[in-house]
């Protein structure tokens, strides 16, 4: 009898002891880290399961669920409003295809020089210079400075400019995502009166001058003289 007695003490007592260190266990879980919420339940009634917005997707790129529904990849030939691909592969097929086939879609009106000049001020004049001459102040940081439009690049027909904006050339990056297609072929004119800013008793001569006015206006606005 008294051996069973002993027994059942002994169980309460292994009984209360585990309890008590269960409790303290529990208790001090996240001590350390006075902004964890130490031990969670029930994690979903704390934090909620909506994704944020531009999550990754990560179970398949078009499932449907709350747990799932982050970012999706468009449907394959989906193209934005307003937008139209540019048809031609960056390769050099389709860098002759472009200087054979692409005619500017942008009629040229002084309005158009103008914002063309505007453009080229920001974009390309760092490493082109102001006169096309490729003497900016980047280019002579470059292993190899832009050539001239006037010189070397004389006869780039405009569908080779448009496609070296689109895609870049060597140590020229893409301005794809900078400029949209209209501002690009506003930019393509520009480059063509460059082209011909060195021809003799053109009007086009006057290029360098009106170019020399956009970067005292560019040097103006920094406070520069
Ligand atoms: C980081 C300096 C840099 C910037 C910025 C830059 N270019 Fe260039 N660009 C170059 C270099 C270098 C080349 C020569 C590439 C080659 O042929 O190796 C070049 C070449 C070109 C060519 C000739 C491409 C061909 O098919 O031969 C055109 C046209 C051109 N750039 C236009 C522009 C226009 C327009 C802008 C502004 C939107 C611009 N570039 C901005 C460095 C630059």
């Amino acid at each position: 009898m008294s051996g069973n007695y002993t027994t059942m003490i002994r169980k309460v007592l292994t009984g209360v002891l585990t309890l008590a260190s269960a409790v303290v266990l529990i208790s001090s879980c996240g001590k350390k880290d006075a902004n964890s919420p130490g031990i969670e339940y029930m994690p979903d009634m704390y934090r909620s399961p909506s994704l944020e917005v531009y999550n990754q997707n990560w179970l398949s790129s078009d499932s449907v669920g709350i747990q799932t529904v982050g970012m999706r990849l468009p449907v394959p030939g989906t193209i934005p409003r307003g937008f139209m691909p540019y048809p031609y592969p960056n390769t050099t097929e389709g860098y002759e295809a472009a200087g054979r086939e692409l005619k500017n879609p942008v009629p040229l009106t002084p309005e158009i020089l103008e914002q063309g000049a505007d453009l080229y001020s920001k974009f390309c004049i760092h490493c082109h210079g102001g006169g096309g001459g490729g003497d900016g102040p980047v280019a002579a940081k470059l292993p190899g400075p832009p050539p001239a439009y006037y010189g070397a690049l004389k006869n780039l027909p405009e569908g080779k400019i448009f496609h070296s904006i689109t895609y870049g050339k060597n140590m020229m990056g893409s301005h794809a995502s900078q400029l949209s297609q209209h501002e690009r072929w506003v930019l393509v004119h520009y480059i063509q009166k460059l082209q011909h800013s060195k021809d003799a008793q053109e009007p086009g001569a006057s290029a360098v001058d009106s170019t020399k006015k956009v970067v005292a206006s560019a040097a103006g606005v920094k406070g520069k003289k």
